[in-house]
């Protein structure tokens, strides 16, 4: 049996058609079930339904044998371990700085200003604002990052940004791309060596329809 890490929402959506390119299909919608194991079309591959941020725990350690996870999570979490094959092109997004519209960034970074930053990436953010000279003070949040520069928590923040939507919606504003973001197919290499023929057939499914969705 080979099992496979995804999270409820985009990553479980933008996979389902990299696995149906070869017909394979997850046998329960997760929007209609309370399962947390789906079986899938295939008797050898079902699939188990983790948070986000916790797929690269449950590959690392042998949950499971394989998933898929943003690369803002892999950098921020740490990726001890785990072996990366596959950029799969989906989630695509991009980590960014954002202030609210009336904050002059750049004149708060050329005085030198100390900067209050509300994030869940304190690793990437902390490593962001060093590499520019900015020193900064880290409030890590959990989510709605968003509300902490309109309510004076903080006066930036460090998050995920696509259409930007959700910037424009509460009037902020990106100031820096610290990076590009996109979804990542990990493996236990445990798993690997002792389910070898299985694997690697997997990974070429998802090896195959990257390229022919690329
Ligand atoms: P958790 O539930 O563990 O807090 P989460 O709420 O961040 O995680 P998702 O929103 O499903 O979980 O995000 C999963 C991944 O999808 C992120 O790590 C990122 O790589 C990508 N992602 C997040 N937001 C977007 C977006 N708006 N557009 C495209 N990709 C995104
Ligand atoms: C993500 C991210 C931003 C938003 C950006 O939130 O945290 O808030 O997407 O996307 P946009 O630029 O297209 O508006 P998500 O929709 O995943 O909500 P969540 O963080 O509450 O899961």
């Amino acid at each position: 049996m080979i099992t496979l890490a995804l999270s409820k929402g985009r990553i479980f959506e933008e996979t389902l058609p990299l696995l149906a390119a070869a017909g394979i299909e997850v046998l329960e919608d997760p929007e209609k079930s309370r399962k947390l194991i789906l079986p899938t079309n295939q008797p050898d591959l079902r699939v188990v339904l983790v948070r986000a941020t916790d797929v690269p725990t449950y590959v690392q350690y042998g949950g499971a044998d394989l998933g898929v996870t943003g690369k803002d999570t892999l950098i921020e979490h740490g990726a001890q371990g785990l072996y990366q094959p596959l950029d799969l092109c989906i989630a695509q997004c991009r980590v960014s700085v954002a202030v609210r519209a009336d904050f002059d960034y750049a004149l708060a970074v050329k005085q030198g200003s100390r900067l209050k930053v509300a994030t869940k990436y304190t690793a990437i953010a902390r490593d962001f604002f060093a590499s520019k000279g900015v020193h900064v003070d880290m409030i890590k949040l959990y989510g709605s990052m968003e509300l902490a520069p309109l309510t004076g928590l903080a006066d930036a923040i460090v998050d995920l940004v696509s259409t930007g939507n959700t910037l424009k919606a509460n009037h902020l504003v990106e100031v820096e791309r610290i990076m590009d973001i996109s979804s990542h197919l990990v493996v236990n290499q445990a798993a690997l060596k002792l389910k070898q023929a299985p694997m690697r057939r997997l990974i070429d499914v998802f090896a195959r329809a990257t390229q022919a969705q690329a």
